[in-house]
This record gives C-alpha cells, sequence and structure tokens, in this order.
C-alpha cells in the first residue's frame, strides 16, 4: 500500500537525520571528520616538534617519524574502515537475493498451489534446469539465475480458471485451449521486468511449451528460434509432469518416463538438450528424491 502524505514525511525525516540514503552526506561527513583531525594533528604535531626539537637534524628526523606514523595510522582505519562497508554491503547484497528467491519461489508456489499441494514441483523443475544447464556448459550463475526463474514456468496457471485446473478427467478441445493460454499469461505477468532473473522467467514462462519440431504452442517456434533455457525447461518439466502422480494419473516409473524423453529427442526436445538431460541421470535421480512430493520442502528452505 502507498504511504500516506503523514508516513512519507516521517520516512524523509527519519532518512534525513540519520543520513542514510544519501552517499554523499556520508561521505561528507566523514571526510570532514578526517579533515579536522589531520589539520589539529599538523599545527598541534609541528608546534610540539619546534618547542622540543630546536636543531634542524632532529627537527627533521621527528617530522620524517611523525609523517610515517601518520601514513600508519591513517591507512589502517582506512583498512578497518574499507572492510567495514564492503561487508554491510555484501550483507545487503546477500539479504536482497534471499528476499527475491523466497518472494519468486512464494509467487510461483501460488500458481501451482491448486494442482500441487506441495510445490515441489517447481522446486524440482528448476533444479533440473540447473543440472541440464550445467552439462550444457553455462556458468553457475547462469545455471542459478535459470533454476529461480524456471520456479514461475507456470506463473500464469494463476488465471486459468479452477473449472479446468481442478478437472479430474481429461480436457475438452476448447478446454485445453483455454489451459494453453497460461504461457502467455505468465510471460504477460512477468513483461518488463528489471532483474535478469525476472527476464528470464519472462522468456521461459513464454517458450517452455513450444517444440523442436514446431508443433507447439504459443506460438509454434521450432528448434534454435525456441531460446535455449525454453528447450531446457521443456524437458525438465515433462521429464517432471511424467514421474509425478496427479490426482487424475499414476506417476510414471523413471524408467518408461526417461524412454517417453528419449523417443521425443528430435520431435518434442531439442536433442542436444536430451543428450544433457540422459548425462546428469544420477544427479536428477538425486534431486527427485531430495524433492519428493512427500516432504514440503518449501517449509524447510523458505519459511521465514
Ligand atoms: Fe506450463
Ligand atoms: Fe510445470
Amino acid at each position: 500500500m502507498r504511504p500516506n502524505r503523514l508516513e512519507r514525511g516521517a520516512l524523509n525525516v527519519g532518512a534525513k537525520r540519520s543520513g542514510e540514503g544519501n552517499p554523499t552526506a556520508v561521505a561528507f561527513r566523514i571526510a570532514g571528520i578526517y579533515a579536522a583531525f589531520a589539520a589539529l594533528w599538523i599545527v598541534l604535531s609541528d608546534k610540539t616538534a619546534l618547542m622540543m626539537f630546536p636543531d634542524a637534524e632532529s627537527l627533521g628526523h621527528f617530522q620524517f617519524a611523525k609523517g610515517t606514523l601518520f601514513v600508519g595510522v591513517t591507512a589502517i582505519l582506512l583498512f578497518f574502515s574499507m572492510r567495514t562497508y564492503a561487508a554491510s554491503a555484501m550483507s545487503a547484497e546477500a539479504e536482497l537475493k534471499k528476499a527475491e528467491g523466497e518472494i519468486i519461489a512464494r509467487l510461483a508456489r501460488a500458481a501451482e498451489y491448486r494442482d500441487d499441494e506441495t510445490g515441489n514441483h517447481v522446486l524440482r523443475v528448476g533444479r533440473y534446469c540447473a543440472a541440464i544447464a550445467g552439462a550444457l556448459g553455462m556458468s553457475d550463475k547462469r545455471c542459478e539465475v535459470l533454476e529461480r526463474a524456471a520456479w514461475m514456468h507456470d506463473l500464469g496457471k494463476i488465471g486459468i480458471p479452477d473449472s479446468i485446473m481442478l478437472k479430474s478427467g481429461p480436457l475438452e478441445p476448447d478446454e485445453r485451449t483455454l489451459m494453453q493460454r497460461h504461457s502467455k499469461i505468465g510471460a504477460d505477468l512477468l513483461a518488463g521486468g528489471s532483474t535478469p532473473v525476472v527476464r528470464l522467467a519472462e522468456s521461459v514462462a513464454l517458450t517452455h511449451h513450444e517444440r523442436w519440431d514446431g508443433s507447439g504452442y504459443p506460438k509454434g517456434l521450432a528448434g534454435e528460434a525456441i531460446p535455449i533455457e525454453g528447450r531446457i525447461c521443456a524437458v525438465a518439466d515433462v521429464f517432471d509432469a511424467l514421474t509425478s502422480a496427479r490426482r487424475y494419473k499414476a506417476g510414471w516409473s523413471l524408467e518408461d518416463s526417461v524412454a517417453e524423453i528419449r523417443a521425443q529427442s528430435g520431435r518434442q526436445f531439442d536433442p542436444m538438450v536430451v543428450e544433457a538431460f540422459l548425462s546428469v541421470l544420477p544427479m536428477i535421480e538425486a534431486i527427485r528424491g531430495e524433492l519428493h512430493d512427500a516432504d514440503d520442502a518449501f517449509k524447510g528452505r523458505y519459511a521465514a
């Protein structure tokens, strides 16, 4: 909710008093204190030196020692203040990243909640995507961004009516058309994001149902016209859907699910991505065991 005028005024006063949120004011205050102490040191130490060392040679030695001491003390103070600054900047960034991750994960869970009560589907798909991306040689950073982005692949299900989401039998053609709108709805919800995760999430949400042979939706893109992250998420999402039990179907065995992914190589899926998936199958199995539907991994990972 937008703060009212009184609250905005209080926030501004608080910020002005503490100098927080204004780096120039903070830096100016530190530089001012430093300049005052330095000037005081120069004046007082020079006067003391002139009184204590009347001859030029001993005065020269004293001035050298004084200068060296000043540089040493300044360097130590600078070291500690920079270390404090860097530590607080790094912990603020880590906090922000954690908060972003939690908000994204909970948002993704809201979309999955109606057809997957534990919400572990989105976590598994994210981890599978990261494992496959790693096998394709993507950097750790890129894998991490993809994992988070993949959590939101079905965000658009928020906009699908309960009559379709909760239906236990197979969908009629018009219901299926409506269900397919979730990829476009999700991309619209995520459009215009300012962080790499949200920008990638928009692309993954839009393209995770495109098929390598061009028979997917919403645009019927084919081959490398589909972003690589969408091609990865397609494999991860289908594998998890096959192996998981739903209210309308039992889960397939690992062998049958892998055989289906292999059979769809070059048709539904990019063969290169299928190869990468098969190369990390032991890791995929471990993730599947770790994030089993019986456990509410969300509680363990994201509860405040
Ligand atoms: Fe989907
Ligand atoms: Fe999904």
